[in-house]
């Protein structure tokens, strides 16, 4: 690829050289996981392996059977009562890790925070108080919107502690997408903040909801955390200060014991409609699957600093800030802004004050971090790290090695982890005390996981490409789309009989190792940003000029892979060739405000007439290879319809 310096040159070498990608035998030695055998054993009866995993959390009652598997819906541990927050503080406090940190937090600004357990164990019983005065009963949902400040852990364990369900709705989201998903959720009451801090900009999060708050008839309350110390015009009767309701609040709240399979949160994703899927996380199974898989994976010791740059807006952060880590009673950095504020060198900056030991991130960012040049990291003493961490997408081996000399200076594994939002934990991962690493491959499941390749008709394929499945239930999995059983069965389940499919295409290798692919629905995967094209093109047509539009994605050095739009104006709207361009920008412009930054396409195409099949389907195939240059030298004879009549006939007649 363009983008690799000439330094990479090692690269083959360093590739044949399988023995520099394992973990020291001092590593090994003290890793948890550092025994082969525990794959077979798990293999041999799942079902003790994860009640073993779960006996390791503090139950109010246990459970009297491990797994009900009626397909596609899995109860774990049922009969189980247990509360999240219990898991991730109670049981801490209890001991002597009370005053160790849980959350040291860096402000973009530079202010910093550190809360013990002992001190967020106060405020989340503070809080779960403040928002049962609100009226908010178990089984309501609460919404919450906010920076990447403690206060949102705060929410988050705050609901689950009183059995509320916690839908958390990444700042960067439009308002109308937020008021999308409070409708979806019907949540009682908005937890926001003034705003916080990216790149040196105020991002207006109270602002945004008041415009989202016109149209959201279940919300009764919103809380509102001064981050800031911007003034706020605040709804009589409705919009209540944090910071006032904490002053109020008692400070012990008696734990909700919540079933195992009680709702602990939704968290909505973008799937192939326009509508995002609100998918449905209990409680036992979850979070006995991310507190195994953060404790074996992320191999977290009391000694350690963890380091997730995940926002708690997306499954990242839920299961590897919040819950995995926290059950753990794990030492974490939380860093609210950009990496590239107020200069590149930001991350690096971090690890070195904190003295950051395991460092998880996405390729996307080590791609942009390739891109900066190595003077931003060669100054900075990254000599705490241990491991290293990749998540949101495929990483391509040269961003692995590059990640694997400069930021772990060859002394650290990399753990490249695949998992979805669905999947709630970590699903095929190295454990690098144990596995032997192969740049840009997730090597193999998790012990305990039937993660499998299929042909077309479901068979296994086990050397080669397929369709990646999985064909045994997993305790953190979804249990369904919230409101939408159909949807549920239609997006997962409908392939072949009782497997899970993924949406990923992949490749084994001879070792078993399983090589991703990216997707082969209508999703696309954007620096590790799920969006689902059907969105993108509804926001499009949502535009009053707009008759047709069609999203594909093309690749990109950085992102993975960019949005390009192609889109059909309404008769009569065709415009001059200097006014498309600003009609793009326009267009682009419109597409944020009603979905977010991350959906902005990169380029807008127009065209006189959406290529389509004789049954009336738009020809994607032939779209991607007009965005990717492969057809087509000068775009802009997409406005000749005689043009995209003779593309669409080559391609007819391939198909
Ligand atoms: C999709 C899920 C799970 C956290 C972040 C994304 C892709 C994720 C990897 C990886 C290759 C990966 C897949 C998956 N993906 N991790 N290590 N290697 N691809 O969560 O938004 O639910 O997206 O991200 O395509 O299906 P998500």
């Amino acid at each position: 690829m363009a983008f690799v310096s000439q330094q990479e040159e090692s690269l083959s070498t360093l590739l044949k050289e399988s023995r520099a990608f394992q973990a020291s035998e001092e590593f090994k030695k003290n890793a948890w996981a550092n025994d082969p055998a525990i794959y077979e054993k798990a293999k041999r009866d799942p079902e003790a392996y994860w009640a073993d995993w779960a006996s390791q959390l503090d139950w109010f009652e246990k459970w009297n059977k491990v797994l009900e598997w009626n397909p596609p819906y899995a109860k774990w541990f049922v009969g189980g009562k247990i509360n999240a927050s219990v898991n991730c503080l109670d049981r801490h406090v209890r001991t002597e890790k009370k005053n160790k940190a849980a959350i040291l937090w860096e402000g973009e600004d530079g202010r910093e925070r550190v809360l013990t357990y002992g001190t967020l164990y106060r405020d989340v019983n503070k809080f779960a108080n403040a928002l049962k005065t609100l009226g908010v009963k178990r089984g309501d949902r609460v919404a919450i919107y906010m920076p990447m400040i403690p206060e949102l852990v705060t929410a988050v364990l705050a609901s689950a502690r009183i059995g509320a369900i916690h839908s958390v709705v990444f700042g960067g989201f439009s308002a109308e997408a937020l008021r999308d998903r409070i409708n979806d959720a019907e949540a009682k009451v908005l937890v926001t903040a003034d705003g916080g801090y990216r790149r040196g900009q105020i991002v207006p999060l109270k602002h945004d909801a008041d415009y989202a708050l016109m149209g959201t008839p279940s919300i009764e309350k919103v809380v509102v955390v001064s981050r800031l110390g911007i003034p706020q015009r605040m709804k009589t009767g409705r919009d209540l200060w944090y910071h006032e309701l904490m002053n109020e609040a008692a400070p012990f709240c008696e734990p909700e014991k919540m079933d195992s399979e009680d709702i602990l949160f939704t968290l909505y994703t973008s799937g192939t409609t326009g509508k995002p899927k609100g998918i449905i996380h209990t409680t036992g199974g979850y979070l006995t699957g991310t507190y195994a898989t953060a404790k074996w994976v992320f191999d977290l010791k009391e000694s350690d600093i963890f380091w997730c740059t995940a926002d708690i807006g997306w499954i990242t952060g839920h299961s590897y800030i919040i819950y995995g880590p926290m059950a753990n009673g794990a030492t974490q950095v939380m860093y609210e802004g950009a990496p590239d504020w107020p200069s590149k060198d930001r991350f690096w900056k971090i690890i070195e004050k904190y003295g950051v030991t395991v460092f998880y991130t996405a390729p996307t960012a080590i791609r942009a971090f390739m891109k900066w040049g190595t003077d931003f990291v060669e100054k900075a003493d990254l000599s705490s790290l241990r491991l290293l961490g990749s998540v949101g997408e495929p990483i391509n081996p040269e961003a692995w090695m590059w990640y694997y000399k400069h930021i772990g200076r060859e002394r650290c594994p990399i753990v490249d982890t695949w998992w979805q939002t669905e999947t709630g934990m970590i699903l095929i991962t190295p454990l690098a005390g144990i596995t032997t690493l192969k740049p840009g491959s997730a090597t193999k499941p998790f012990p305990g996981i039937e993660a499998d390749l299929v042909d077309e008709k479901g068979n296994s394929v086990a050397v080669g490409g397929g369709y990646v499945v999985l064909r045994k239930p997993w305790p953190a999995m979804l249990r369904g789309i919230y409101k939408d059983p159909e949807r549920y069965q239609q997006t997962y389940w409908n392939r072949w009989k009782d497997i899970y499919f993924t949406g990923d295409g992949g490749r084994r290798d001879e070792d078993g190792y399983f090589w991703f692919l990216g997707r082969v629905d209508d999703v696309i995967n954007v620096s590790g940003h799920r969006i689902g094209t059907a969105e993108v093109e509804s926001a499009l047509v949502d535009h009053p000029l707009v008759a047709e539009a069609a999203v594909v994605s093309r690749p990109h050095e950085i992102k993975g892979v960019a949005i390009v739009a192609f889109v059909t104006l309404k008769e009569g709207a065709r415009k001059a060739e200097q006014d498309t361009k600003k009609l793009a920008g326009e267009l682009k412009e419109h597409v944020q405000s009603k979905i977010g930054a991350i959906a902005r396409p990169e380029e807008i195409l127009f065209s006189r007439d959406l290529p389509k099949t004789r049954s009336g389907k738009i020809m994607r195939r032939l779209l991607r290879d007009i965005a990717t240059g492969k057809v087509l030298g000068d775009t802009t004879t997409l406005a000749d319809p005689a043009v995209v009549e003779q593309l669409k006939h080559q391609y007819e007649e391939e198909e």
